[in-house]
């Protein structure tokens, strides 16, 4: 939720921030700021910091704050201040706003693009917040959980707020404690504040200097010969450096156009390495497709390849990178998963994977609900953490509830760095490469291939599968890439049908088994991104209630790939196409009697049944695309959505 960058260097920084800002629009987007240091050294002596500054047109929305100067213009850049121009909406009216940068002169800054959390959506809420003697500017992204209790004290004190959001008590408190001393005074306020928070702050009798702080918000920091930068995603700053460190909980960085330093909450400076991000600048841009989301799910075939072949040598699955030893796996007596969205759902695969596979039982819990269920598990049991982000609040919650109560960790986690990556015993990277659709196609894709190798590798320390029935799968594992290019090749097919459907006021999706879980994430898939009702059913739930919302027209899509449960859901297909529901139906190719009840058929290359949910989630991800393409909305965005939910 929300998106945070910041630069200082020998380029003007506006057009920067922008350009970072529309990278991370995907974490938040309903309204967008920047705030750039004026006058100071590090400005006049920067590359164009001489450009024209042309301020005449002051609104709400644009002000200049300064270092205790009289209010108003800073004229040629010699009077520290802060200028700060904020804008509902889109990223695109700020550029507007701004001619793209231009009209904003200053060589440091930060900007944000805000998910709303504390107030509604407006030009007040949005960031930069800053204090009210206008010496400081402050972009978050988290939630301070103690902001009431924070902002009656300081009102009584004689602060006096203008938003209704939290992170301006972090502006008014930096203010309260600052006295000449930047770290000292952010170190203060994280002793006074609760929550979590990623923080980019501008002194304005400091500029060419940007702070920051982070508590379970992410919060990179890149380097560069021309700059430093600060981001809540590598995507932000990829353009002008590979060179990141994943800023660790609880530390202070200080940026200048040439040096980064790092302090602990005690305000004593501790050493951090950087790394170097592998992800090219392509892989977050577009290239030639219409939405992210529709690359992404083109982008699938290299993803899982690239997450399963380097663990597949000579029929075996190697699982080395988790650090645990054969012995380790087999004493594994219960696994406990965990995640949000449709990483629960690849948990709901996973249940039936590994039983099926390792005979291991497997307990699947939505994140925010494992975090305060006070869970009973048993003394061998592995908890395993699934996240794309690997910052999802609830998830990294569960996480450390896990660990508290001395269980060990597994995270799949795709991005490199992360907290969830960090903070976990164990780490098995998908690798997807960087993900920016609201809606997760291709880390969807990449986790289900991970729980694949985790239960065969399980199976086989476990004894559970002999080295032939391992050979096997991890061969069809590794074809999978292939076939997922041919369901590709047939898109039309299924994009035709979706135009038939745009305008539905309800979906169903119905399946069994494996099937269900791969209904389930079908149907999140669409209703996030076409507003339409949908929901998902274990078929054999329909007479308990669900069926009764059947009604003439209404479109149920049945999955069905498995050989034993394809009978029984053919059956639950009939009674709602003899309710007046038209069907489609979503199954292997070989499945023909499908035809005899489905008004329509989709079919998939046929698999082992353990990876059909592979397969059969393809088709499905492009009905939600073209549902939503159908009715002109805006697919890499959806409303009320962000990419990485790192609030509760
Ligand atoms: O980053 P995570 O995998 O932890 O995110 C979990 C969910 O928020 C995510 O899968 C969400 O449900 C997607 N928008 C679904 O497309």
């Amino acid at each position: 939720m929300c998106g945070i960058v910041g630069f200082t260097g020998r380029h003007q920084a506006a057009p920067i921030l922008l350009d970072g800002l529309e990278k991370l629009e995907y974490r938040g987007y309903d309204s967008a700021g920047i705030a750039v240091a004026q006058g100071g050294a590090a400005a006049s002596g920067a590359e164009g910091a001489g450009a024209a500054s042309v301020r005449g047109a002051q609104s709400v929305s644009r002000q200049t704050v300064g270092a205790g100067q009289p209010k108003g213009v800073s004229e040629g850049g010699t009077e520290p201040s802060i200028e700060i121009v904020k804008a509902k909406g889109r990223l695109k009216v700020l550029r507007e706003m701004t001619d793209d940068g231009r009209s904003v002169p200053g060589t440091c800054g930060i900007g944000h693009t805000r998910w709303a959390t504390h107030g509604e959506p407006s030009v007040v809420n949005s960031h930069p917040h800053y204090a009210k003697n206008k010496r400081v500017a402050v972009v978050h992204n988290g939630i301070i959980e103690n902001y009431q209790e924070i902002r009656d004290r300081l009102t009584k004190e004689g602060f006096s707020f203008i938003s209704a959001t939290d992170t301006e008590t972090v502006a008014h408190l930096l203010d309260k404690y600052y006295a000449g001393n930047p770290i000292e005074a952010i170190s203060r306020v994280m002793f006074r504040v609760r929550g979590s928070y990623a923080l980019g702050i501008l002194f304005a009798d400091r500029p060419g200097e940007i702070y920051a702080v982070r508590k379970d918000s992410p919060l990179i920091v890149g380097r560069s010969d021309q700059g430093n930068f600060i981001a809540s995603d590598v995507p932000a700053i990829l353009r002008y450096t590979r060179d990141v460190c994943f800023i660790p909980n609880l530390e202070i960085v200080k940026l200048t156009d040439r040096e980064i330093h790092f302090y602990n909450v005690d305000q004593e400076e501790v050493e951090e390495t950087f790394s170097q991000v592998n992800w090219d600048t392509e892989a977050a841009e577009k290239g030639g497709f219409a939405h992210f989301m529709l690359k992404e799910i083109y982008e699938q075939p290299k993803a899982v390849r690239d997450t399963v072949s380097p663990r597949i040598s000579e029929g075996h699955v190697n699982l080395e990178e988790l650090g645990m030893s054969q012995e380790d796996l087999a004493k594994v007596s219960r696994i406990q998963m965990v995640a949000c969205g449709s990483a629960y759902h690849v948990c709901m695969t996973a249940k039936y994977m590994v039983e099926q596979t390792a005979r291991v039982p497997v307990d699947v819990d939505l994140a925010s609900e494992f975090r305060y269920r006070n869970p009973v598990m048993e003394k061998d049991t592995l908890v395993v953490v699934v996240s794309q982000s690997g910052e999802t609040a609830d998830s990294l919650a569960a996480l450390r509830e896990a660990k508290k109560l001395g269980y060990r960790v597994l995270g799949i986690v795709n991005v490199v760095g992360s907290s969830i990556a960090r903070e976990a015993d164990s780490v098995f990277y998908t690798w997807a490469g960087p993900e920016i659709s609201v809606a997760t196609t291709k880390a969807y894709s990449t986790q289900l291939a991970a729980v694949y190798l985790l239960a065969i590798g399980l199976g086989r320390a476990k004894g559970m599968i002999d080295g032939a029935a391992e050979e096997e799968m991890t061969a069809e594992l590794l074809r999978l890439p292939e076939k997922i290019e041919r369901i590709l090749e047939e898109k039309e097919r299924i994009q035709w049908f979706a135009n038939k459907f745009s305008h539905s006021k309800d979906i169903f999706f119905i399946g069994r088994g494996l099937d269900y879980a791969s209904s389930l994430e079908g149907s999140l898939k669409l209703k996030e991104i076409s507003y339409i009702h949908s929901e998902a059913y274990a078929a054999g739930e329909l007479k308990h209630g669900t069926i009764s919302l059947i009604e003439d027209g209404i479109l149920v899509v049945g999955v069905a790939t498995q050989k034993s449960l394809f009978e029984k859901l053919i059956s639950n297909m009939v009674e709602v196409k003899s309710r007046g529901a038209y069907v489609l139906g979503v199954t292997s190719y070989g499945n023909y009697s499908m035809e005899d009840v489905a008004n329509y058929t989709i079919y998939v290359p046929k698999t082992m049944e353990c990876f059909a949910a592979s397969l059969t989630v393809v088709p499905l991800q492009l009905l939600a695309y073209y549902v939503a393409l159908g009715k002109g909305l805006d697919v890499d965005k959806p409303r009320n959505l962000a990419k990485s939910v790192t609030v509760e």
